[in-house]
């Protein structure tokens, strides 16, 4: 598909009149891109944008965010439609293959996921290695990369069968392994999955079940939960997304990749926002330190942020954090929960926040994690779980991002280049010259 435009944009340097004609491509929808793959080579010039605020790294058919006007549209989907129609392995296979299942493929999908949840028996030693008080994010890192030492009969990247098998079997484990994580830190006994159980009540099943008594998963939870993981799916260029692609340009193992991704994720900043958020509210206590808080997120001194607030890209509403409220609201009244402290917390404190100029201002609104951790902990789910859910859910959009990019005949290799401040080239000192 040519994305060029035969237009171009003329960069000058005018230190020394070099001129070059830079093309410019236009995708579907959103700004043009200016290739500046010639720009080195043509003006000696680097391009300096750290956090690749202005940068995009690839093309992509995946996942389009308009951050101006809050739109999410996966596959030209928009968030809100697939949310309310699809369940999340539907979203899933859109996201894997480009296009929504017809009957037919959304069964042999589901099959295939449900025959792939259960884990290499060895796999389960690996937990007894960790505390019981580890942060489930690190147990997650290390069993995910451990997969690399199991799956090799389809690990041939260039082969997109083997590519299919990966994914399916990351997608299809990933319940089974945070579940796992969660009972090893518990000192219960694992569940193992049941194929009678449809994705999300499977997971809860896992997670809140013991042998000796079955827990009946509330069919409003599990919906709950299957729509949560849709709006955690993908989400363009994140950094968790960029490290899984960056990790993968070298042809690295995909469980090994899925793993760099989960690191990158776990960052308080990206997904460890959720547990953050909670954490954050505990710490406000009441309504009446509310000011006190948002004082504190403003000033420059102060390394305080509201978390949960803002995003890199959305500088409107993030789709996502609407109709996590709405579930939020759903699960409490399910739970009988309407007067959870925390929700009554979140909502004044959402409410004062977008209703100052600096917040207004900056264009900072809930993101996706603010009101998550809430319906986490009224799910009876650790606040140190948190995080370990939004991963389980982005490997779908970790998977579908690692395979588009094996395509993408643009793709080489990542290797960004830098500005060099410092020292200049000088002359060894020997040991004993040294002061
Ligand atoms: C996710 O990229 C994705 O798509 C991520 C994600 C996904 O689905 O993959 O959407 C998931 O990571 C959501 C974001 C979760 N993180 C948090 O909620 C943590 C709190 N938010 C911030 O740390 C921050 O908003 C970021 C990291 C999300 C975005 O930071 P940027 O884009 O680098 O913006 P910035 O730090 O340059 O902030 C711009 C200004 C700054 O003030 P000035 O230097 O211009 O004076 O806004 C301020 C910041 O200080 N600011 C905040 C703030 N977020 C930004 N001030 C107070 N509280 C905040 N939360």
């Amino acid at each position: 598909m040519s994305t060029s435009t035969k237009e171009t944009v003329t960069v000058t340097n005018n230190s020394n009149g070099k001129q070059v004609e830079i093309p410019l491509h236009a995708g579907t929808i959103g700004p043009k891109v200016m290739d500046i793959r010639s720009l080195y080579g043509q003006m000696d010039l680097f391009t300096y944008d750290p956090g690749f605020t202005s940068t995009g790294s690839c093309k992509s058919t995946i996942t389009y965010i308009d951050g101006d006007e809050g739109v999410l549209l996966h596959r030209g989907y928009p968030i809100e439609e697939l949310a309310e129609n699809c369940n999340f392995l539907e979203v899933a296979y859109l996201l894997l293959n480009g296009e929504l299942p017809n009957l037919d493929q959304k069964a042999d999908f589901e099959k295939s996921i449900t025959r792939h949840s259960m884990v290499h028996e060895q796999i389960n030693f690996f937990y007894r290695g960790f505390r019981r008080d580890s942060h489930p994010m690190a147990v997650l890192c290390a069993v995910v990369g451990s997969m690399a030492a199991f799956y090799h009969d389809s690990i041939d990247i260039n082969n997109p069968r083997d590519r299919m098998v990966t994914q399916h079997r990351l997608i299809a484990k990933m319940p089974t392994i945070i579940a796992w994580a969660y009972k090893y830190s518990l000192g219960q006994p694992f569940m193992y999955p049941k194929n009678s159980l449809s994705y999300a009540e499977n997971f809860l099943h896992m997670m809140f079940s013991i042998p000796c008594e079955e827990t009946k998963v509330s069919p409003v939870l599990a919906k709950a939960m299957d729509r949560i993981l849709i709006l955690h799916a993908d989400h363009e260029q994140n950094a968790s997304t960029s490290t899984v692609r960056l990790a993968g340009s070298s042809g690295a193992n995909p469980f090994a990749c899925i793993a760099a991704g989960i690191a990158s994720l776990w960052g308080p900043a990206h997904g460890g926002a959720n547990e953050a958020v909670l954490n954050m509210l505990h710490q406000i206590g009441s309504v009446d330190k509310i000011g006190e808080y948002i004082k504190r997120a403003k000033d420059k001194d102060d390394n305080f942020r509201l978390m949960g607030f803002g995003h890199r890209v959305y500088k409107n509403y993030d789709p996502r954090a609407k109709i996590m409220q709405k579930t939020c609201k759903e699960v409490l009244d399910e739970l009988d929960m309407h007067d959870e402290p925390l929700l009554k917390l979140a909502m004044e404190l959402e409410r004062i926040a977008l209703s100052d100029e600096y917040f207004i201002s900056k264009k900072l609104y809930p993101n996706v994690d603010f009101y998550s951790g809430i319906i986490f902990r009224a799910m009876g789910i650790p606040t140190s779980m948190f995080t370990s859910l939004f991963a389980l859910a982005r490997t779908v959009g970790w998977s579908a991002q690692w395979s588009e990019m094996i395509e993408d005949p643009d793709q080489k290799i990542g290797r960004p280049r830098q500005l060099y401040v410092g020292a200049p080239k000088r002359q060894f000192v020997p040991l004993g010259q040294r002061k």
